[in-house]
């Protein structure tokens, strides 16, 4: 502790006139905001990161706050939605964003915090067996697991040898070079192992081996699923996965609590060394000392957004310099379950193009939504750009074809329901999830994820650990709030060994040798090594 402690609230109201750690004094401001709802912390987004970092600030006694959520709910990606009917004829629910709660914990290690909300909320989810898979091309059935055994051997050896690269903080590379590296080389007319390999890597990615960083990318994989364990479970709650989002909100926000505000789309965010000015299309505006930015790289990428001033060169890089994935689910319902009821995955390798409908999951198993006869099927990226192009009907004219090739034995007919989400083209998400292109250091992370003046940012793509994965989003809300309670009550948090009080590091000038981050654990949540928790 620098300074000694101000009565918190009190010093808020009259300005924000605080101390911080650094002497700087922020002068009260020009009273242009004067209509403006004021604010301490003003939070932008109700997603995993937005209510997290809510509740981060509740719990250290910060309670003047507001969420501004675009949407009618919150949730954010958690995002699910009324599909097909039930033999009542009432619909199920089905996930359009996240659905899989990843790595979960193991006896005496550490939790994966999206797992532990599962139980606390009697989240409806089941195993998802990974290993429950048949394996088809266009003349159906055709067993080719060998070649996803073989995948497995390789993806070991590559995963020991980007953890040398890691510590040794040495030079990235493409996933594509560094599993060839490993000895993982499938031919471009092999399609069989081209869909072992879009199952395993594209699938997860949502971008090819040739686009994803070696390195960060195996890293992230081994930190959800060696860290927690190698457990996902498939969510299937009627109240869909956003109900352990309610869950947590509900804890600190009471009904219609004015905090909270549904479709309020921000359209311009003013940020300075003294606060942050957020204006809403609705005309109204929100004048806070301090600020989260929530958004997904997708909205930041397109410009959705207006900063003012621009944000500075290194921030507006680091943005441009990530990739933004798309995840696409596409869902049948039939009359019948004629594919086999008890497995979980089928895996399709098109005999020209990579990435045309490969993995197919049925829903229709007895742990998930028995006899619904649902099976959906996901592509990725550029096959999603493609097909959010198309009508409805022209995708299921492809998406029969191809389950009819699967099944040549079977006489299928056209699905009763039939829907897929164009996620590129959802102004609140603009794309599913971050992915980390190869090359790309550390340095170039901490950008993205440093604070610009007091204008925080928080998400799924500002973890360094869980990039794309809704647990990614939680501990950088929780972090984030964190830090933000911290200054507000006037302690410093230590970076790098050096008390730097407000301001998250980054980096003007890239050199790519940021001594790397160690994941520590503290108090059950992994910090980077920046954050000292002996302190
Ligand atoms: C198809 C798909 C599949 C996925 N599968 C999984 C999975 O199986 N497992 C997993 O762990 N993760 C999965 N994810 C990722 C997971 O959903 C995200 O990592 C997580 O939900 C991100 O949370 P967030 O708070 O960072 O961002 P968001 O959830 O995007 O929250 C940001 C909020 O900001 C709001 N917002 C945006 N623009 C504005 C604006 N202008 N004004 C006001 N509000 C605005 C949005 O409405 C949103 O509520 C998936 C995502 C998708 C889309
Ligand atoms: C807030 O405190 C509650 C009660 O101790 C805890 O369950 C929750 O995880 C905390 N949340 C955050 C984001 O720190
Ligand atoms: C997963 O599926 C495989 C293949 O069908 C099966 O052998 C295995 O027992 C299943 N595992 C679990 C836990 O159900
Ligand atoms: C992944 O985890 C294994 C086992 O803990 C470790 O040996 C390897 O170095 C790690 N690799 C990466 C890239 O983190
Ligand atoms: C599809 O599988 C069949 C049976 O294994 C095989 O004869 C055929 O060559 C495969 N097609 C392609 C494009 O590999
Ligand atoms: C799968 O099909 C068999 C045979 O028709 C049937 O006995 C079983 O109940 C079905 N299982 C599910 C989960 O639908
Ligand atoms: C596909 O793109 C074209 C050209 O941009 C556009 O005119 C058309 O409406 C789009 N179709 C769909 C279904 O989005």
């Amino acid at each position: 502790m620098y300074f000694p402690k101000l009565p918190l609230t009190s010093a808020l109201l009259a300005g924000w006139a605080i101390q911080t750690c650094s002497g700087y004094v922020p002068q009260e401001r020009s009273d242009d905001n004067s209509q403006c709802t004021k604010t301490t912390v003003a939070i932008m987004g109700g997603g995993m990161a937005g209510i997290t970092a809510a509740q981060a600030l509740s719990n250290n006694s910060i309670h003047d706050f507001v969420i501004l959520e675009y949407q009618d709910v919150i949730g954010g990606r958690a995002h699910h939605t009324k599909f097909g009917k039930d033999k009542n004829g009432d619909p199920y629910t089905v996930e359009l964003g996240a659905n899989w709660i990843q790595g979960l914990g193991s006896p005496g290690g550490p939790e994966n915090p999206v797992w532990t909300l599962a139980k606390k909320y009697n989240l409806k989810n089941f195993y998802s067996n990974y290993s429950s898979i048949l394996t088809y091309n266009e003349t159906g059935f055709t067993d080719y697991s060998d070649v996803l055994d073989e995948y497995d051997t390789h993806s070991d050896l590559a995963t020991q040898q980007a953890g040398v690269l890691l510590k040794d903080n040495l030079q990235d590379q493409t996933a594509r070079s560094g599993y060839a590296l490993a000895g993982w080389r499938p031919r471009k007319d092999d399609m069989k192992a081209q869909a072992v390999e879009w199952w395993n890597w594209d699938w997860e990615d949502a971008y090819t081996p040739e686009t994803s960083s070696f390195v960060f990318g195996t890293a992230g994989e081994n930190l959800t699923f060696n860290q927690f364990s190698d457990e996902n479970n498939f969510v299937i709650d009627p109240r869909g996965y956003s109900a352990i989002i309610d869950g947590e909100a509900n804890t600190f926000l009471k009904k219609d609590d004015p905090r909270l505000r549904l479709n309020t789309q921000i359209t311009d965010i003013k940020y300075s060394k003294d606060g942050v000015t957020i204006h809403n299309a609705d005309g109204s505006c929100v004048d806070a000392a301090y600020a989260i930015c929530t958004f997904s790289l997708g909205v930041l990428q397109n410009h959705a957004v207006q900063f003012e001033p621009e944000l500075p060169l290194w921030k507006r890089t680091a943005i441009e310099k990530f990739n933004m994935g798309t995840y696409t689910k596409i869902f049948l319902q039939f009359d019948e379950t004629f594919w086999p009821n008890e497995t979980e995955y089928f895996l399709y390798a098109d005999p020209t193009t990579r990435g045309y409908y490969p993995v197919w999951q049925s829903l229709s198993k007895d742990t998930f939504l028995p006899e619904s006869n649902i099976i959906f099927v996901t592509v990725v990226t550029d096959q999603s750009y493609r097909i959010e192009n198309q009508s409805d009907e022209e995708t299921k004219k492809e998406v029969m074809a191809v389950i009819r090739k699967m099944f040549p034995e079977k006489d299928i007919p056209e699905p009763t329901a039939f829907m897929y989400p164009r996620w590129t083209k959802v102004p609140w998400a603009y794309g599913s999830y971050s992915n980390w292109p190869a090359g790309t250091t550390l340095e170039m992370h901490e950008n993205l994820r440093a604070n610009a003046d007091r204008l925080w940012f928080a998400g799924e793509a500002t973890s360094a650990e869980y990039f794309g994965f809704l647990h990614g989003a939680y501990f950088e809300g929780r972090i984030a709030g964190e830090e933000i309670a911290a200054l507000l009550k006037d302690d410093c948090v230590v970076i790098q060994g050096t008390k730097t009080c407000g301001h998250r590091p980054h980096y003007e000038k890239l050199k790519g040798t940021t001594p790397l981050r160690n994941y520590n654990f503290f108090n059950g949540w992994p910090v980077s090594s920046f954050y000292d928790a002996s302190e």
